[in-house]
């Protein structure tokens, strides 16, 4: 995708990515051959965005309401994940690509949780595009552990509560290196933020699509970032004040 001057490629994009279940059910298969498949499209979309120049890539992989899947459903996904850490982590590295996991990854299995910490690790570094995995990550959750974290100090009296400010809630927040998301997509035709990033996402443009992650692509993508340059990002101004910004 290539933006003119005034276009800027959206910094940070963040993906619900819904809808592998119903694409396997409409070809007759058990649900996680819609997750594999979904495994597909995460790589295309991660290059697109990284030759596109987005900064960021939070991508939605399991929610802390996941759990209540069934058993089966939830332990082929933890394998899913695992075997794509293991596939991808060096090839991330290779591209520039920098990991992060956001989440309570305390849940998962101790391998798991290696895993986790080794991409994380061997990719700390990298200046290319950063993708943010949303795993066993709640918006609610991550709200509260900020929260704990501040109520911690005061506790210890490091902090005065008149002190806590908007600034202090975000600074706990796992996201507190990131840039806000600019652009939220939800595929799969669902139009909610099932308890996604809910602090993150005061000032970000939506998009849904009814394309079922499976079928996503680099092209759709492209649609969803063009509907995002229509849009006038106003931060509670006004259309005259935004142009005046824009002219100085
Ligand atoms: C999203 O697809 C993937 C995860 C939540 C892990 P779904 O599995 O929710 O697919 P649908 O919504 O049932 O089609
Ligand atoms: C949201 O999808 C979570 C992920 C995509 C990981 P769900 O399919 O779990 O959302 P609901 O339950 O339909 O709202
Ligand atoms: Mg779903």
């Amino acid at each position: 995708m290539t933006a003119d001057n005034t276009q800027q490629v959206p910094q940070h994009i963040a993906i619900i990515m819904d809808g592998n279940g119903r694409w396997a059910k409409q070809r007759h298969q058990p649900r996680f051959m819609g997750h594999r498949a979904g495994v597909k499209t995460v790589e295309e979309i991660v290059k697109h965005c990284a030759e596109s120049g987005v900064g960021v890539l939070t991508l939605f992989a399991f929610s802390s309401e996941n759990w209540k899947r069934p058993t089966k459903e939830v332990s082929l996904l933890m394998e899913l994940f695992a075997l794509s850490l293991k596939q991808q982590a060096k090839r991330l590295h290779k591209n520039n690509i920098r990991l992060l996991i956001i989440g309570d990854i305390s849940k998962f299995s101790a391998s798991l949780q290696k895993k986790i910490s080794q991409a994380e690790q061997l990719t700390e570094n990298n200046t290319g595009l950063t993708i943010n995995i949303a795993a066993n990550y709640g918006g609610h959750w991550d709200i509260t552990q900020s929260v704990k974290k501040l109520a911690e100090k005061v506790k210890a009296g490091e902090l005065n509560p008149d002190d806590i400010s908007e600034e202090s809630i975000a600074e706990g927040l796992t996201t507190a290196i990131l840039p806000e998301p600019d652009l939220f997509i939800r595929t799969g035709g669902e139009q909610r933020v099932s308890n996604f990033m809910l602090w993150q996402l005061a000032y970000t443009e939506f998009y849904f699509t009814d394309t079922l992650w499976p079928d996503f692509n680099s092209e759709k993508l492209d649609s969803a970032i063009r509907s995002f340059f229509q849009r006038e990002r106003r931060f509670g101004k006004t259309s005259e004040q935004i142009k005046d910004d824009n002219d100085a």
